[in-house]
């Protein structure tokens, strides 16, 4: 993890949820809900590596401190690669995921990416659906990249957002 990245204050969002660098300490809240909203969820050794990497990792929580949703993120050369964004299944729908992906291009233009892109798996219409609202496109596929039910793989879609010239 970046040396700053636990020390940058809170993003505070009008709706009173707040954005937060996630730490070691959330792991068990973000694996309760990375498990209830993905068929296929993350490792805790999978969030330890990320955060151990320094990746770009924040939580969404409540008025009340409640756990809303997160995202991590890899920084590259001049691009960022969102890695995971969930919101729990209870608040999905709300407008959290467009308020993550907000801060996740203001984030990535602090760091002079030109574009974020991501993998989705073929099936998941309703995320492909969110990130094409937001304006992202689809790029590219990549065969049988995730694993699947019954020992099946399953296609990645790649889609990515430019985010315009960038002010150095
Ligand atoms: C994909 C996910 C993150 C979206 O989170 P969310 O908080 O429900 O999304 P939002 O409420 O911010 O929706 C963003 C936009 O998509 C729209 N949208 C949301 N759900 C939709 C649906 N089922 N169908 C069509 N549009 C939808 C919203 O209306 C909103 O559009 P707008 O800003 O133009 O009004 C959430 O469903 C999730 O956590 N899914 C499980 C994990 C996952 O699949 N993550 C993505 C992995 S690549």
């Amino acid at each position: 993890m970046s040396a700053t990245l636990s020390h940058q204050p809170s993003d505070r969002f009008g709706s009173g949820s707040t954005l937060q660098p996630m730490q070691i300490g959330d792991l068990d809240a973000v694996l309760d809900l990375e498990q209830r909203a993905y068929p296929f969820p993350w490792t805790r050794g999978n969030f330890i590596d990320s955060l151990a990497a320094g990746y770009l990792a924040r939580l969404l929580r409540d008025a009340q401190g409640q756990l809303l949703g997160y995202f991590l993120a890899m920084p590259g050369v001049a691009e960022m690669h969102l890695l995971n964004i969930a919101v729990a299944p209870e608040h999905q729908g709300q407008g959290h995921a467009r308020r993550m992906l907000d801060a996740l291009s203001a984030l990535a233009r602090e760091q002079e990416c030109e574009q974020i892109w991501l993998e989705v798996r073929r099936s998941n219409a309703r995320a492909r659906e969110v990130y094409a609202r937001y304006g992202y496109v689809e790029t590219g596929i990549r065969r049988a990249y995730y694993p699947a039910v019954a020992g099946q793989r399953e296609d990645a879609v790649l889609m990515s957002l430019e985010l315009g010239e960038v002010v150095r």
